[in-house]
């Protein structure tokens, strides 16, 4: 973009899903001390979540997230017409964000997505319903605390663990899909420290598993699993920081 003269008045166009949208956002926050970009979002992820929010984050190494700015884009135009051909991989990609803002928002929304998982991946009105709720649900929250200080981490539910699949299994399984691992693994470790009761356990497990991925960790993985673990940046000092749950609406 240098060699080409980029000015601070030009923009940068994304057309594309969240890691083209990290790798825009990122450049135009640091092109010039900031050039206005506008994104085009071509995923169901992208559509249902990572659009609004205003993070942008570049990997490094082999750690997911590891730079990043605030900067969100001018201008957001969505339409569900590009998610005609993405693969049933980056479908569930995106319902795997999709069921964690309605796991946050309470009972109603979980009842919903589970009531409406399957006919997502067939009848566009209902998609274009799942991704209007999850932006509101997301709007909602990051409304109370823009910067990620506190409230917002939140929407980390699932991520510490989720963040660590995407690595150990080099990235074979989706980001989305990895979250809802993630969400899987956090509730159980909320089920074991006596934080959470059996029921909201079991109906959350319920929805969680129709969006697995087709991937196992193996024992062998253990050691790097953790190394990841360590690396997430939500961690303080020495502790490893996760949301957990107590249940309905308690992250
Ligand atoms: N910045 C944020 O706030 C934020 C939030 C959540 C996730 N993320 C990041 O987003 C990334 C995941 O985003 P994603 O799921 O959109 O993945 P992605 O950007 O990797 O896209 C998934 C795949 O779909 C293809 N694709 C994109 N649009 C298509 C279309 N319309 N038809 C067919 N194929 C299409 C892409 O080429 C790619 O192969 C992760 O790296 C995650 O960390 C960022």
């Amino acid at each position: 973009l240098l060699d080409n003269n980029i000015k601070r008045n030009n923009k940068l166009i994304a057309v594309g899903g969240g890691i083209i949208q990290d790798i825009t956002g990122f450049v135009s926050s640091i092109l010039l001390r900031g050039v206005e970009w506008i994104f085009y979002p071509t995923t169901l992820l992208a559509q249902s979540d990572s659009c609004i929010g205003s993070k942008t984050s570049i990997n490094v190494d082999d750690f997911k997230n590891q730079l990043g700015t605030f900067y969100p884009p001018q201008r957001i135009i969505l339409d569900v017409n590009f998610l005609k051909t993405l693969t049933l991989t980056d479908m569930k990609s995106g319902l795997g964000e999709i069921i964690k803002v309605h796991l946050l928002d309470g009972e109603k929304s979980l009842e919903y997505i589970n009531s409406h998982y399957e006919q997502a991946f067939s009848d566009p009105a209902v998609v274009k319903d799942l991704i209007f709720r999850s932006l509101m649900i997301k709007k909602n929250i990051i409304e109370k605390d823009e910067f990620d200080k506190d409230y917002r981490n939140i929407m980390n539910y699932g991520h510490t663990f989720g963040h660590a699949i995407e690595s150990v299994s080099n990235y074979e399984v989706c980001h989305g899909q990895a979250v809802t691992m993630g969400m899987d693994i956090a509730n159980y470790i909320s089920l074991k420290m006596g934080m959470l009761l059996d029921e909201p356990h079991e109906i959350m497990r319920e929805v969680l598993l129709k969006n697995y991925p087709d991937y196992s960790l193996r024992r062998e993985q253990l050691t790097s699993f953790l190394t990841a673990l360590t690396k997430d940046k939500k961690n303080v000092d020495e502790n490893l920081s996760a949301i957990l749950t107590e249940g309905w609406m308690q992250y």
